[in-house]
C-alpha cells in the first residue's frame, strides 16, 4: 500500500493481490483524487488530449450559465472519428473489434476494418435519405451487431439516435418516437429470446400506427419469419446495404463538441420517460477516462459488458468506450440461462473473456443454480468482475468473488445513472473492497451525502446522495423541456447535482448506496417509473384508478406491485387481474409485468391527491406507516 493511502478500517475487506496491483496503471487513490478534484478541469482536459479532435476547445469549461453547464467548448470533434477511423490508420485495423454470439449458438465477429466499413456504408445509406445533423434516428433492435452499426453511423454523419430497448412494448415505443419526432426506424424482424422469437416489427408497426411520423423503416433480418412489410415505408437492410449508394467509404461529420450524440429515455419521479441528452465531446471523454482506469483494458482483454445496449450502461460501455479504446468487446444476443444454466461460463471460457460486468440481478439469478455450472467450466482468463445497475447484496458478491472470480478478480461495484453518462463512484483494481460498497469516487467527481438542507451528514447517517461538482460525461438537459432539467436534478439544492438515490458513507470514506428516494423502482437493474406502470393499468377500460410500488424480491431486486381502483360495475377476478398484467407487460414490455394486482376500494392519498406510496409500501412491509398527518381519510 501507498504511504498516502487512506488507511481502510470498518467492516469485511478484501484487498487486491499481489499480481493484481503489478498489473493496475493507476498505482495509488488519495492524492490522485486529491489533485484531481482541486482542479477537476486540468484533470479533464489532459485525458482529453489523449484522444483526437478535429479542433482544440477554447475553454474546457463553461460554467457562465448554471445547470447549463457546456465541456469543451468550440471544440470540432466526432466520438466515431475516436472510436473507428483513428484505430484503421494503425496496426488495429485487423484487430477484432467485436465477438457476437447470438442465442440460437451462431456467431460473427468484426475486425476495426470491418465494424468501420459497415458503419460507413449505413451512414451512406442513412445520408442518402437525408437523414442530417439535427434528425433523432429511433433505433429498436434486439441485440444484435446491427444495433452497434446504426448507433455509430447516426453519431457519424451528426444525427443524433434514441435507442428503445427492444424488451419494450408499444407504448413506451411510440411515446418516444413521438417526443423526440423520428422520421426514421430502425428494427428487425425479430430476435432470439429463450428460443423464442420476440417479434419487434409487429411491435414497431402498432408503434408507428400509433406515432405516424415515422416516413421510413429499415428492417432488419434477423430471425427470418414472415413479417408485414409496408410498401414505400419499410425497407429492408441488406437490400440497402446492397445498393452502390451504400459504398464503404464515408467522411465523419465534423460536429461541436457540446452537439447532441444520442438520447436516452430513461424514468423519473413523475409523469412520463424523459429523454437524456448526451454530447460528443464530454461524454467521450467520460467514459473513455472511467473505462480506461477502472477496467484497466489493454490490447490483449476480451471485455464483456452483459448489459443491453438499449440502456446507458450498453451505450457507454458496449459501443462508445472499447471502441474508443480500441478493445475487443464480446456481446451475446439472449438470455444468461438457455438452453442451459452454463451458457455465460461457457462462452467466458469459450472466448477467453477477461473482464465481466454485469448486473447483480443475473448473479443472484445464476447463483439459483448452484456452483455446480460454473465449476464445470476453465473461467481462469478472468481478471476482473464488474457490477452495475443497483445495489449488490454482500451475499451475491461474495458468491461472484469467490465461485465466479475464485478469489483472484477484484469486484468493481460501479455506481452511475443514466444522467451521468460514466462510473461516478467506483473502485480501481488496487482498492480495498468491501462487499456491498461502490467505494470512492472517481476522479474529478465529488461526491457526498447531505441532509434536507444540503449539509454533509456524520458518517454512518443516511442522506441524500449529490454531487458538487460539474463533470464531463452529465447530461446537458433534458429534450425539449430545460424546466425539469433544472427543477429535478438542481431543484432541491441549487448548485449541487441531486441523484434521487440515499446513501451512506462509512468512517472510511466509502459510499454505501441504498436506493432510489423517488418514485423509481429498478427491476432486475432496469429502471422504470411508478407512473409508467400507473398510467398504462388506467389506459385499461376496466380500470379507474391505480397505484404501483416496488417491493423486495430475492432475484430482481425489487418487484412492481399494483393497487387497482375498478370503475363502477366491474367485478373483480382473478382473470381480470392476469389480464391487466399482460396488459401492463403489452404497453411497456414484459420487465414491466406487475407482480400482483390487488384490487382496492380506495387508495391512501394526500389531501391534495396525491398518491402515498409510502403508506402502500410500508402496508405490505408490516412496517410503521410514519408521519401520516397529509393523509386524507
Ligand atoms: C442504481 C444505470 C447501487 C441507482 C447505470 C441509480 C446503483 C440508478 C449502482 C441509475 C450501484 C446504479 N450500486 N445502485 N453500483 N449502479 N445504481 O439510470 O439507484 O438505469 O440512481 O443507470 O441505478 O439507473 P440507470
Amino acid at each position: 500500500m501507498a504511504a498516502s493511502e487512506a488507511k481502510v478500517t470498518e467492516g469485511e475487506i478484501y484487498y487486491p493481490s499481489e499480481q493484481v496491483r503489478e498489473r493496475a496503471t493507476v498505482q495509488e487513490y488519495e492524492s490522485l483524487y486529491q489533485r484531481s478534484i482541486e482542479d477537476p478541469q486540468g484533470f479533464w482536459a489532459e485525458r482529453a488530449e489523449e484522444l483526437e479532435w478535429f479542433q482544440k476547445w477554447e475553454k474546457v469549461l463553461d460554467d457562465s450559465n448554471p445547470p447549463f453547464y457546456k465541456w469543451f467548448v468550440g471544440a470540432k470533434v466526432n466520438i466515431v472519428h475516436n472510436a473507428l477511423d483513428r484505430h484503421v490508420q494503425t496496426w488495429r485495423k485487423n484487430k477484432l473489434a467485436l465477438i457476437w454470439e447470438g442465442e440460437p449458438g451462431d456467431m460473427r465477429t468484426f475486425s476495426y476494418h470491418a465494424l468501420h466499413r459497415e458503419v460507413c456504408k449505413f451512414a451512406n445509406v442513412l445520408r442518402s435519405m437525408g437523414v442530417k445533423k439535427g434528425d433523432i434516428v429511433t433505433i429498436y433492435l434486439p441485440r444484435i451487431p446491427e444495433q452497434v452499426i446504426a448507433m455509430l453511423a447516426c453519431a457519424k454523419i451528426g444525427a443524433a439516435h434514441s435507442v428503445v430497448y427492444g424488451g419494450f412494448s408499444v407504448e413506451a415505443l411510440a411515446e418516444r418516437i413521438e417526443d423526440a419526432q423520428s422520421r426514421v426506424l430502425i428494427t428487425a424482424d425479430g430476435g432470439w429470446l429463450r428460443g423464442k422469437i420476440v417479434p419487434l416489427k409487429d411491435t414497431a408497426d402498432e408503434a408507428m400506427a400509433r406515432q405516424p411520423t415515422i416516413e421510413t423503416c429499415i428492417v432488419v433480418k434477423r430471425t427470418g419469419q414472415e413479417i408485414y412489410m409496408e410498401a414505400g415505408r419499410d425497407y429492408w437492410f441488406h437490400d440497402l446495404m446492397a445498393l452502390p449508394i451504400a459504398n464503404q467509404t464515408c467522411c465523419t461529420d465534423e460536429v461541436d463538441a457540446e452537439d447532441p450524440l444520442f438520447i436516452l429515455y430513461t424514468s423519473g419521479t413523475t409523469g412520463r420517460p424523459k429523454g437524456v441528452v448526451h454530447t460528443h465531446g464530454g461524454y467521450m471523454v467520460h467514459i473513455y477516462t472511467t473505462l480506461k482506469y477502472v477496467f484497466d483494458l489493454r490490447d490483449e482483454d476480451r471485455w464483456w459488458c452483459a448489459a443491453d445496449p438499449g440502456w446507458i450502461t450498453g451505450h457507454s460501455y458496449i459501443v462508445y468506450g472499447p471502441l474508443l479504446l480500441g478493445a475487443t468487446s464480446f456481446m451475446y444476443e439472449g438470455a444468461p440461462n438457455y438452453p442451459y444454466p452454463n451458457r455465460w461460463w461457457r462462452m467466458i471460457e469459450n472466448y477467453s473473456i477477461t473482464v465481466l460486468y454485469t448486473a447483480p440481478t443475473a448473479i443472484r439469478g445464476l447463483m439459483r443454480y448452484g456452483d455446480a455450472w460454473p465449476n464445470r467450466h476453465d473461467l481462469s482468463s478472468l481478471r476482473l468482475l464488474g457490477s452495475v445497475g443497483e445495489p449488490i447484496n454482500p451475499e451475491a458478491w461474495r458468491w461472484y468473488y469467490t465461485v465466479i472470480g475464485k478469489e483472484r478478480c477484484p469486484i468493481m461495484d460501479t455506481w452511475w445513472q443514466t444522467e451521468t453518462g460514466g462510473f461516478m463512484i467506483t473502485p480501481l483494481p488496487i482498492t480495498p473492497l468491501k462487499p456491498g460498497s461502490a467505494t470512492k469516487p472517481f476522479f474529478g467527481i465529488v461526491a457526498d451525502v447531505v441532509d434536507d438542507h444540503g449539509n454533509p451528514v456524520a458518517p454512518g447517517e443516511e442522506g441524500y446522495l449529490v454531487i458538487k461538482k460539474p463533470w464531463p460525461g452529465m447530461l446537458r438537459t433534458i429534450l425539449k423541456d430545460p424546466e425539469r432539467y433544472k427543477t429535478q436534478y438542481w431543484g432541491k439544492f441549487g448548485t449541487m447535482y441531486q441523484t434521487g438515490d440515499s446513501a451512506r458513507k462509512d468512517q472510511d470514506g466509502y459510499f454505501w448506496i441504498i436506493g432510489r428516494m423517488d418514485d423509481v423502482i429498478k427491476v432486475s437493474g432496469y429502471r422504470l417509473g411508478t407512473a409508467e406502470v400507473e398510467s398504462a393499468l388506467v389506459s385499461h377500460p376496466a380500470v379507474a384508478e391505480a397505484a404501483a410500488i416496488g417491493l423486495p424480491h430475492d432475484v430482481k431486486g425489487n418487484a412492481i406491485y399494483t393497487y387497482v381502483i375498478l370503475k363502477a360495475g366491474v367485478e373483480k377476478s382473478d382473470k381480470l387481474a392476469e389480464e391487466l398484467r399482460n396488459h401492463v407487460a403489452h404497453e411497456i414490455g414484459p420487465i414491466a409485468r406487475p407482480e400482483q394486482v390487488t384490487f382496492v376500494d380506495s387508495l391512501p392519498k394526500t389531501r391534495s391527491g396525491k398518491i402515498m406510496r409510502r403508506v402502500l409500501k410500508a402496508r405490505a412491509l408490516g412496517l410503521p406507516e410514519g408521519d401520516v398527518t397529509t393523509l386524507e381519510e
